[in-house]
């Protein structure tokens, strides 16, 4: 089973440790598990020249996004995790998900499973914004099979949760 988490926070916070928690825990059981931190990569946005559409499948920017389809591919739980940010994903989730275009013609992530997290300082927010994520795993045909709410604004907020640090042992110990 392998676990791939895309983590679209522009900084060590809040996502950062929901997605440790429930890749560590998931990995105690078995799992193979990674994580892509958008931050830290070269990721441009989609030029739209629709090149990846109807034919090839294949996105012809060259950057660090080469990597990621390659991971995406072989996953077969995908965590997406992001802020929400005036109700909606970060703008580096945001991207990501448009370079994920590709997909819509080449139907290589349908019937992969996707999980999603959101963070913010106000469920409805958050609710919002999760329900945007819903949205693009749907377009690729990815099976919705969970979501995480979780409110925490300050970094360092969720820390300090005991009742979430239970939740997100228990994510990661179901995710499969
Ligand atoms: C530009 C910006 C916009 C934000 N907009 C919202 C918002 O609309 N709703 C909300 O609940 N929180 C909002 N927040 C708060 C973040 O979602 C919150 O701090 C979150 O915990 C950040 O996650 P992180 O620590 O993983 O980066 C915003 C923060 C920033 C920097």
């Amino acid at each position: 089973m392998k676990i791939l988490a895309i983590n679209g926070s522009p900084r060590k916070g809040n996502n950062d440790f929901i997605l440790d928690n429930i890749l560590s825990y998931a990995q105690k059981k078995g799992a193979e598990t990674s994580m892509i931190t958008l931050r830290n990569l070269n990721i441009k946005f989609c030029s739209g020249g629709d090149y990846c559409c109807p034919k090839t499948g294949k996105c012809v920017v060259n950057d660090d996004m080469k990597d990621i389809y390659g991971k995406l591919d072989e996953s077969d739980i995908i965590i997406l995790a992001s802020p929400s940010y005036f109700s909606n994903v970060s703008a580096m989730m945001k991207n990501f998900m448009d370079r994920c275009n590709p997909y819509y013609f080449n139907k290589k992530l349908k019937g992969k499973k996707g999980f999603l997290i959101g963070t913010g300082g106000k469920e409805k927010s958050i609710r919002e914004m999760l329900e945007i994520m819903g949205n693009f795993l749907s377009i690729l045909e990815i099976e919705h099979i969970g979501s995480y709410c979780a409110v925490a604004d300050k970094k360092g907020d969720i820390e300090k949760n005991q009742k979430v640090i239970k939740e997100l042992k228990d994510i990661g110990d179901k995710l499969k």
